[in-house]
């Protein structure tokens, strides 16, 4: 289900709040046949400023695609930040790489080409500072696996965003057909059942049709 209003609408506020200054990211990505699944910008900027109102020096991202989002994380850091991020495909990072670089965060990305659940034992064992910010948004049937490593990565203080929870209401379905409308399910339900997490989600409209996010605060 989508709608032309809310693409207008989505048009109108990244005009008057965001600016279109990244639109050549899409551009690369497109002429790279990257899927146009990136958060849209007006969800990139507000996940900046997300990271910038809690002082995130340290962010962690499953799903890179070509670094949209990546981009938006690496400017809230700041120059002496660090965005850790995963991502499956070599050609994705390979491209996401370029488009950092060519906007001049290249240095503060470290990009892991792999599955995420491959690299991230070896990124616990380098016992990183703990990360300030984790935004999830790679594939979703692995969204539970992602948050009790984020657990492990974090601190009290952090937070945790979960793109794409809402999948256009099918999470309602008590048993839905598609896999990650059920492993959006399953996550909520641990973000409601894990004690050292405080949840909540909001359901968007806009460009990329009906969907929502969850965000939870490390407690404990
Ligand atoms: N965060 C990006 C969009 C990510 S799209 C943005 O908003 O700009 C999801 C990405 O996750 C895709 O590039 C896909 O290749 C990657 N992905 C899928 N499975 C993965 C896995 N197991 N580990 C790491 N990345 C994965
Ligand atoms: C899809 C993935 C996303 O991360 C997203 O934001 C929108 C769509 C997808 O796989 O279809
Ligand atoms: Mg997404």
């Amino acid at each position: 289900m989508t709608n032309a209003e809310w693409g207008e609408v989505d048009r109108y506020l990244v005009d008057t709040l965001v600016g279109d200054a990244d639109s050549e990211v899409f551009q690369e990505n497109s002429a790279a046949g990257l899927p146009a699944i990136d958060v849209s910008p007006a969800q990139g900027k507000f996940l900046h400023l997300i990271a910038r109102s809690i002082g995130a020096r340290r962010a962690l991202e499953f799903g890179t695609l070509g670094g949209y989002s990546t981009l938006w994380l690496a400017r809230a850091v700041g120059p002496e930040g660090r965005v850790v991020t995963f991502e499956y495909e070599p050609r994705h990072a390979e491209v996401a790489r370029k488009n950092l670089d060519r906007k001049g965060v290249g240095e503060r990305v470290d990009i892991r080409v792999g599955a995420a659940l491959d690299n991230l034992p070896a990124l616990a064992e380098e016992q990183p500072e703990p990360f300030d910010l984790v935004f999830i948004d790679a594939d979703k049937v692995n969204n539970s696996n992602y948050v009790q490593w984020a657990l492990r990565l974090t601190r009290p203080g952090s937070v945790l965003i979960i793109d794409n929870v809402v999948r256009h209401g099918a999470i309602v379905d008590p048993d839905p057909s598609e896999a990650s409308a059920r492993a959006s399910r399953d996550v909520l339900e641990l973000l409601a059942a894990e004690p050292r997490l405080d949840a909540s989600a909001v359901q968007t409209v806009g460009e990329k049709g009906w969907d929502g996010f969850a965000y939870a605060l490390v407690t404990g």
